[in-house]
């Protein structure tokens, strides 16, 4: 666990493995924190700033070795863009930057420069270096023997003026980042580790070493009792069983009125089933499971940080296998909520468990839902590897999720959800069919879909397929290809908001 503090020091004076120091662009040695190191270094930071060595671009690195000439070992002056388009992105780079400059070093301290003249609050810039320095001590590569792996980082010292009254509360988002660790690694395990029994055990073992967190795992048996007939359909073909986890988060002292639920896709592997996919980088299907991950990673969060409210996450989990015992498309399925559905493609098949656990969840007694799913190809050729794409059925219920999604750097981007589109849904021999051959609005149609599922109540879909896990880095604080963590840090911000009653 990172520990972390706050000084007054100034940046010259602060003992730390490396110090880390946003630079503008364009670069002014003697402004702000630069100058006073400028000072210390005898003017050598503006003369490396003439010679066009000190950038101040997006992401631009001069580590330099201080060699006793300052207090830190190393300084890391990191580019953050131009004064008028630095946002907390900006500053989890440059604090990613800074960190990864020291992951071979056991126990490394980082320090960085909180700078109050920066367009960013400095506690929003407090919680982004903790969002940097600890998504960048996340190793990808742990069955790997040979390489020596990076070591995590275990001191965050933030540097300025006035900052004891943020520490609180960058305590509290390393405890998120943490966790969103926890579901990378979840994420990137491979089909082979992680099936959904794995998983099941998994949320059993979080749940029993966190306060007011509990947890059931139904196996099919169950599943049969329970009428889950599209969530068992996608696992028939599978030799590992389906589950479904419900974790059941109950604070004491929860606010009123507000019971959160969050659903999470949990296909450990999908292959398509019969609709079998390409083999080209079907590898990247163990990533299938990643709105799941999310949602057993930020109720972990929620219960770690004991927010007062009352949540309740539900993670349908199957492998989507072609066997002689799967489903095949013209399977028609009946849903818990009694509604049929024409199998028309069994790749769809993410939409069909969400379906039984969207359902479920609102029975549990969920108010306000939120599902997370790596649903769609379409969502990943309109948006890409930052936005997830956002639907829901009551906008102001919408609105609260694209706060809390500009709020935490997980970015939502809502798409178009019209009634027009359901009309695409309809099959000529059961209420609906679970995929279109129209290849227009892919995420919109299968949001239609889930909304038929969702009972009464405001609801809203995260289509994470570009978001969840990355085919390479993105240039910023996720360096490399893998899991992101993406939706622990949204849904965390979003359930310390209802929390908060605002
Ligand atoms: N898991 C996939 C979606 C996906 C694609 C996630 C790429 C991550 C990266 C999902 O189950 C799927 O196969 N969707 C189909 C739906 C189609 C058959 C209607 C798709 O998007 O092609
Ligand atoms: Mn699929
Ligand atoms: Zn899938």
């Amino acid at each position: 666990m990172l520990t972390i503090e706050a000084t007054s020091a100034a940046p010259q004076a602060v003992e730390c493995d490396v110090l880390g120091v946003p630079v503008l662009d364009p670069v002014d040695a003697r402004a702000g924190a630069l100058a006073a190191l400028d000072a210390a270094l005898g003017g050598k930071l503006a003369h490396l700033a003439e010679d066009g060595e000190l950038k101040g671009g997006p992401g631009k690195v001069l580590a330099l070795h201080t060699l006793g000439e300052l207090a830190a070992h190393r300084v890391c002056l990191v580019g953050a863009g131009r004064s008028a388009k630095v946002d907390a992105d900006s500053i989890r780079t440059a604090a990613a930057r800074t960190a990864a400059t020291i992951t071979g070093l056991a126990g490394g301290t980082v320090a960085f420069v909180v700078d109050a003249s920066l367009p960013v609050p400095v506690a929003d810039q407090a919680r982004a270096i903790v969002d940097g320095v600890v998504l960048t001590s996340f190793d990808a590569g742990r069955w790997k023997t040979i390489d020596p792996r990076p070591k995590p980082i275990t001191r965050l010292v933030l540097v300025g003026e006035g900052l004891d009254a943020v520490v609180e509360d960058a305590r509290r988002a390393a405890v998120v980042a943490t966790w969103a660790n926890r579901c990378r690694d979840l994420v990137n395990m491979p089909p082979n580790e992680l099936y959904p029994a794995r998983l099941g055990e998994e949320a059993v073992a979080i749940a029993d070493r966190l306060d007011h967190l509990a947890c059931e795992v139904m196996g099919p048996e169950r599943l049969r009792e329970e009428r889950m007939g599209a969530l068992l359909a996608v696992g028939q073909g599978s030799d590992n069983e389906q589950r479904l986890i419900t974790l059941r988060y109950e604070p004491p002292n929860a606010v009123d009125g507000v019971v959160l639920g969050i659903v999470g896709k949990a296909i450990t592997f999908d292959t398509g089933g019969i609709s079998i996919k390409p083999s080209a980088r079907m590898e990247d299907m163990k990533g299938d499971m990643a709105g799941g991950a999310a949602a057993l990673a930020a109720a972990g969060a929620i219960a770690e940080l004991g927010l007062p409210l009352r949540v309740i996450t539900v993670i349908p989990s199957c492998e989507n296998m072609p066997d002689g015992g799967s489903y095949r498309p013209g399977d028609i399925l009946t849903a818990r909520n009694g509604k049929t559905i024409e199998v028309t493609n069994t790749d769809a098949e993410g939409r069909l468990v969400l379906a039984d656990a969207l359902t479920w969840c609102r029975e549990q007694g969920a108010t306000h839902m939120v599902d997370l799913a790596t649903l769609t190809g379409a969502v990943v050729i309109a948006l890409g590897d930052y936005y997830a794409g956002l639907m829901g059925n009551d906008q102001g219920w919408v609105d609260r999720i694209l706060a809390a999604a500009r709020a935490s750097g997980d970015h939502a981007w809502q798409l178009p959800f019209h009634e027009t589109y359901r009309r695409h849904i309809g099959s000529h021999f059961a209420d609906f069919k679970n995929s279109s051959d129209l290849r227009q609005a892919g995420p919109v149609y299968a949001a239609s879909f889930l909304a038929e599922f969702t009972g009464e109540g405001p609801w809203a879909h995260l289509d994470i397929a570009g978001t969840g896990s990355l085919d390479r880095g993105r240039g910023d604080y996720y360096v490399n290809k893998g899991a992101t963590g993406y939706g622990v840090r949204l849904l965390a911000a979003l359930a310390a908001a209802l929390a908060a009653g605002s």
